[in-house]
């Protein structure tokens, strides 16, 4: 099982969007695939068709209540063959309410480790744009970061601290490691993103490039629908970016395995 974070405190980069399709490209390829919305805002679980007023229970729960294990909250999403566990705007509060608990980065872990191993191929999260107690959870819990990046004066200098902050969960999760940054809303002949581009290669040499995602309100359109840009435009240049996303992923599998 991976379990892969769509990450960056960044507010708008695309990660709850690339979370969803890269989610449906997977499961084109025939993969198994688990969505978590760890962001109170709840912005992947209402794409998917939850229903947020009517949830009995959601990874709000699942942290902060030790009785209440991740499978107990899981339900099918919209999108045939993906599954979600989904948030709740009282997630907001779980920062002061884990205060006092102990081991407090760990809880997100914790229920991670309780999910049946061959249940799921991927389970990709949704992170919030924050750096805070839920986003260090997220950094404790998986293996894996992709970092969605837009075309932004601002964007690179978010990074920096994002490192520091990797480089210091690190000592909780020796595991963690970037797969990648993934460009999002990029303008073929925008000279912020082809600027951005070659910064993100000279500063950061050891982060691979993921395909880049060109911009298009094809995808906020695909979210009416409840479904994913995939499905709903299947040949687009966003659905094809977000294919290539997945290949790329999957194909780290089998070096990984390749090297064991
Ligand atoms: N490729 C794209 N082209 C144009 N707009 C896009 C693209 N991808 C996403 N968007 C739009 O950008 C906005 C932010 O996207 P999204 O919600 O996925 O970002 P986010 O990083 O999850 O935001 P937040 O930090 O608030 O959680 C949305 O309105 C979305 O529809
Ligand atoms: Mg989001």
């Amino acid at each position: 099982m991976r379990t892969i974070a769509f990450f960056n405190q960044k507010g708008g980069t695309a990660k709850t969007t690339s979370t969803l399709n890269v989610a449906a490209a997977l499961v084109e390829r025939g993969a198994r695939v688990l969505i978590i919305d760890m962001d109170p805002q709840a912005s992947l679980s209402m794409a998917v068709g939850v229903d947020i007023p009517s949830l009995e229970q959601s990874i709000y729960d699942v942290l902060v209540d030790d009785d209440v294990r991740l499978r107990d909250v899981l339900q099918p999403s919209s999108i045939a063959d993906i599954w979600i566990a989904p948030s709740h705007p009282d997630l907001a509060a779980a920062e002061l309410e884990l205060l006092n608990v102990l081991e407090r980065e760990r809880r997100f872990a914790y229920s991670l480790s309780g999910l049946v191993g061959d249940a799921f191929d991927y389970v990709l999260v949704d992170s919030p744009p924050t750096l805070n107690i839920l986003s260090i959870n997220i950094l404790v819990a998986v293996d894996e970061l992709v970092v969605p990046i837009e075309p932004h004066p601002l964007s690179i200098m978010v990074l920096r601290r994002l490192f520091e902050t990797i480089s210091r969960v690190r000592r909780l999760n020796p595991r963690l490691r970037v797969v990648g940054f993934l460009p999002t809303k990029v303008h073929h002949s925008s000279r912020l993103a082809a600027d951005m581009i070659e910064t993100l290669r000279v500063q950061f040499p050891d982060v691979p490039l993921l395909t880049s995602v060109p911009l298009s309100v094809k995808g906020a359109e695909s979210i009416i629908e409840q479904t994913s840009i995939l499905e709903y435009m299947p040949n687009s240049p966003l659905s094809a970016a977000y294919r290539d996303v997945a290949a790329s992923l999957a194909e780290l599998e089998v070096e990984r395995r390749e090297r064991v």
